[in-house]
């Protein structure tokens, strides 16, 4: 079993001001405990004073200045350092720059930022000043994952500062910056460990469980579980097993065609597979979720799987009716 500090995220920094937050989320990550590392902070402006903060902590630092580069070719040296680096996650606070789209596709759900407003309120620039205009009674600054349109990917958390009377952008701002600096560090601890976070992982299972047709959940044995069919008459064909009897697993209760199918596969991939307490002795398995880089298509296609082979016929001839198109 690997130690504590190898199980840290590694996360990469991009500024191009002052880097204040930069340096919130580094030290922070000098703790202990800390659920990440800061493996790189990388500039596309030479004088951007966190640099120095980072040298000075003993993080690899870069810089490549946009000046005289297309978009394209100024992310490429960008995210040549970043890969370099082994970063797995990219957290942007205050850089500049607008990623290109094919960038932060590659890196989807892997890149997160601060905006300095309550989103969805005030994206782009001139935050503090729309609030104040707007007579808000709070400012604030928001965490989201970033996207390829502006400020409008999934919010991940905020932080709420009281706008006060004769308040002007610059004093609002120094007080937001205090916000952000507590905010930032925990939601990007927060988004790198959600994969051992029961709530996040029931909250994906139940989405996929609840997208296939004529489903509802159901509390079987103080676990979540999910049925098909009516809700008098409806068979589970899924699972949710929080370290329930015993076990060290987060995982996925599903249905295989029985004991040899399930034997086989958790003997070819133990990572991934067990055998669950009370349920193995009737052909479900276990799919282990809190490990690191869970296929969530895969966890689809046996949920779908499961669910067929327990669904009514009268529903399962609707579906492979609709899935002829
Ligand atoms: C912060 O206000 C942040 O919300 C915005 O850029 C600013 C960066 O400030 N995205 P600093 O360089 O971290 O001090």
């Amino acid at each position: 079993m690997a130690d504590a500090a190898s199980q840290r995220a590694k996360v990469a920094i991009f500024i191009s001001g002052s880097g204040t937050n930069m340096a919130a989320l580094l030290y922070a990550s000098l703790l202990d405990d800390s659920a990440y590392e800061v493996v790189l902070v990388a500039s596309n402006k030479a004088d951007a004073g966190g640099l120095e903060i980072a040298a000075a902590e003993g993080v690899e630092t870069f810089v490549h200045s946009h000046k005289g580069h297309s978009r394209e070719a100024h992310d490429a040296a960008m995210e040549d350092a970043l890969i370099e680096s082994g970063a797995q996650y990219l957290v942007l606070a205050g850089y500049m720059r607008i990623l290109s789209d094919e960038f932060v596709r590659r890196w989807e759900g892997r890149i997160l930022n601060i905006h300095p407003s309550l989103l969805p309120k005030y994206k782009g620039l001139d935050t503090y000043a729309r609030a104040i205009a707007a007579g808000d009674s709070h400012a604030g600054a928001s965490v989201h994952v970033v996207t390829p349109e502006l400020d409008a990917g999934e919010v991940l958390a905020q932080a709420r500062v009281a706008i006060r009377e004769g308040e002007t952008p610059e004093t609002l701002a120094g007080r937001v910056k205090f916000a952000e600096h507590q905010l930032y560090p925990r939601a990007v601890a927060d988004y790198v460990s959600r994969g051992l976070n029961p709530d996040y992982l029931l909250g994906r299972v139940s989405e996929l469980a609840l997208a296939l047709p004529e489903t509802h959940s159901r509390e079987s044995h103080g676990a979540p579980g999910f049925r098909v069919g009516s809700e008098k008459a409806g068979k589970f064909f899924a699972y949710f097993s929080d370290r329930h009897h015993g076990s060290e697993h987060i995982a996925l209760l599903v249905k295989t065609s029985g004991m040899d199918e399930m034997l086989g596969l958790i003997e070819a991939q133990p990572d991934v597979y067990f055998k669950p307490a009370f349920y193995g002795a009737s052909g479900w398995i276990g799919l282990i979720l809190n490990r690191a880089d869970v296929d969530w298509t895969h966890v689809e296609e046996w949920l779908m799987r499961s669910w067929r082979s327990v669904a009514p016929a009268r529903i399962t001839k609707l579906q492979d009716a609709a899935d002829m198109f």
